[in-house]
């Protein structure tokens, strides 16, 4: 029997990389993706730097262990921290959701007026004000942590009243800034689009990290030779809690059914 086509590693804290999930099969649909999902100890946007770069190199280990061909980073509050030390301790190509963001709400604003919202750690970090800096050092910058935002996204409170309350209370500001692009720097927020869109206005586009992420993995893969021969691809999820809150929410977040997940011991 031919040996297995080595997979990409895409890992997370727990169900929010699975909106990068979603855009990475749409986009490669032929690749074997192998999800982890650090449930046990979710959340790490509340975290330190230096306690989220272990879990994200032992994550990486568990992805690596199984013979990925690359790795990418879909959680922000990781690419944000803990990037550089994850590209030093392995030859693997690794790809995070923080420059393909900011490369997004570049090519989307017209005057240059961007607000990031994130996690604590992730907008604590500056990540993104770099990022986007980098790439055009005239833009005026407004960042926001909103960290309610990733507990009203798992319990499915997306559209009601208190999701309204907190894009009021944690946005008033970047309305007032004149933004007219906000990066949804958190892979759970995604699902909270609407809310924040109707809070906004029309005239604020919303970019999140998903769709650029899979572009640049799509890229690389081909520019490394490494894409995987067409034909059916796979995806498999593993988590480090018992899986049946991750099946059960998981499905919002990957637009389609998790039919099952294997925990991992830790
Ligand atoms: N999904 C994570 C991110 O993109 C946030 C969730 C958490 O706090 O663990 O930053």
């Amino acid at each position: 029997m031919a040996a297995r086509e080595p997979g990409i590693g895409i890992f997370d804290s727990g169900v929010g990389g699975l909106t990068v999930v979603q855009r990475m099969i749409e986009a490669l649909p032929g690749e074997h993706l192998v999800y982890l999902g650090d449930t046990a100890r979710y959340p790490y946007g509340t975290k330190s730097a230096a306690v989220v770069s272990r879990y994200t190199l032992e994550n990486a280990k568990f992805l690596l262990d199984t013979g990925v061909k690359l790795l990418v980073v879909a959680c922000n509050t990781m690419s944000a921290v803990a990037l550089d030390v994850l590209r030093a301790a392995t030859d693997v190509p690794v790809v995070g959701v923080i420059e393909p963001g900011a490369r997004a709400a570049v090519g989307t604003t017209r005057n240059r007026k961007i607000g990031v919202i994130g996690t604590e750690g992730t907008i604590a970090s500056g990540s993104y004000t770099r990022a986007l800096r980098a790439i055009d050092p005239e833009l005026e910058i407004y960042t926001r942590a909103c960290p309610l935002f990733v507990a009203l996204a798992e319990e499915g409170w997306i559209d009601n009243a208190i999701a309204e309350q907190a894009a009021a209370m944690y946005l008033a500001s970047l309305r007032q800034s004149r933004i007219d692009t906000l990066v949804l720097g958190c892979t759970h927020y995604p699902l909270l689009a609407r809310t924040i869109g109707a809070y906004l206005g029309p005239e604020v586009q919303l970019v999140d990290s998903a769709t650029e992420t899979a572009r640049e993995v799509a890229a690389l893969l081909a520019a490394r030779g490494l894409a995987a021969p067409s034909g059916p691809g796979s995806t498999s999820f593993f988590v480090t809690d018992v899986p049946d809150r991750f099946i059960r929410i998981g499905s919002r977040f990957l637009g389609s059914a998790v039919d099952s997940a294997v925990r991992i011991e830790r």
